[in-house]
């Protein structure tokens, strides 16, 4: 395992490199993600914008956020003309770490925006007026491969695949990739795969071991180094409603996290 060195503090903020957090199979870890990758990279002194793009509202949740009692969350912005993004988005109690928040109003947007001109660039477009502010934008994907992850995809300058250790965690990553293919080739040339990250490890099973040489087999350098392992502390910090780094900042959990933004940092798939 290398070693990934600790990032240079920056100077100056943004443009934001965006980066969604896709994977259509349920359950994979991509919130955990989107939550401790964002904190880890806001303790780095980034300045970090998490999307919550799951009408289940599942980032937002975890970052203390009533998603049922918002005014306005990203569905107002996808759907309405008028709104300042500024006035949507909330800091959350990590410092460099805001939120754009979601709620179950989100799930008619998808309906709603078939019938849009450039339906698929909409996302794009709510959130250019704080790229300029922003490090990293993370994108929360929901587990599909609709148009509400089209929309993240087409947004985004990267895409980092969560993968559960698990059987048959290979399944649909073809369907994925293609669908990734796709967007590149038609809606966003500049779309890069940045990697596929294995969530809930266990390195004392033979089977944890043998999903990582079956996924680095067939993808090889895409799989990234780091690997998060499987624990408890994950849920219970979600049920807390903060991330790891600051539920159990000294935990392992947290540091795979910290690790697994250092070593996008050192890749240049983040600032
Ligand atoms: N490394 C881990 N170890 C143990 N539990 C984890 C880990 N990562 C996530 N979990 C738990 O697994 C469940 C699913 O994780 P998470 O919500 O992050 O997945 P998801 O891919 O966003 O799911 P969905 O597809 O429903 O949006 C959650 O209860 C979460 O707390
Ligand atoms: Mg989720």
């Amino acid at each position: 395992m290398p070693a990934f060195p600790q990032p240079k503090a920056l100077a100056s903020h943004g443009p934001a490199r965006i980066i969604a957090m896709c994977n259509q199979k349920g359950g994979v870890g991509k919130t955990t993600s989107t939550i401790n990758l964002g904190a880890a990279l806001a303790e780095y002194g980034r300045k970090v914008l998490l999307v919550d793009f799951d009408p289940q509202g599942a980032l937002s949740v975890g970052l203390g956020i009533r998603s049922h009692e918002l005014d306005v969350s990203i569905y107002n912005l996808l759907v309405e003309r008028g709104h300042d993004i500024h006035n949507v988005i909330e800091a959350t109690g990590t410092k460099g770490l805001d939120v754009l928040p979601a709620n179950i109003d989100l799930s008619a947007a998808e309906v709603q925006l078939v019938g849009e001109v450039a339906r698929e660039m909409v996302l794009s477009r709510v959130l250019r007026p704080v790229v300029d502010e922003y490090d990293v934008i993370l994108i929360d994907c929901q587990p599909s491969l609709g148009l509400l992850t089209v929309n993240a995809l087409t947004a985004a300058h990267g895409v980092l695949i969560p993968l559960e250790c698990e059987f048959f965690a290979m399944r649909g990553v073809a369907l994925l990739v293609e669908t990734i293919d796709k967007v590149t080739d038609r809606l966003n040339p500049r779309l890069e795969l940045d990697g596929i990250v294995a969530t809930m490890y266990d390195g004392r099973t033979l089977h944890s071991r043998d999903v990582i040489r079956s996924v680095v087999d067939h993808f090889g350098d895409a799989v990234l180094h780091t690997a998060i392992n499987r624990t408890v502390k994950f849920p219970d910090a979600t049920l807390a409603g903060e991330p790891i780094t600051s539920y159990a900042s000294s935990h392992g959990a947290a540091e795979s996290y910290r690790q697994l933004a250092r070593e996008l940092i050192a890749r240049g798939a983040a600032a």
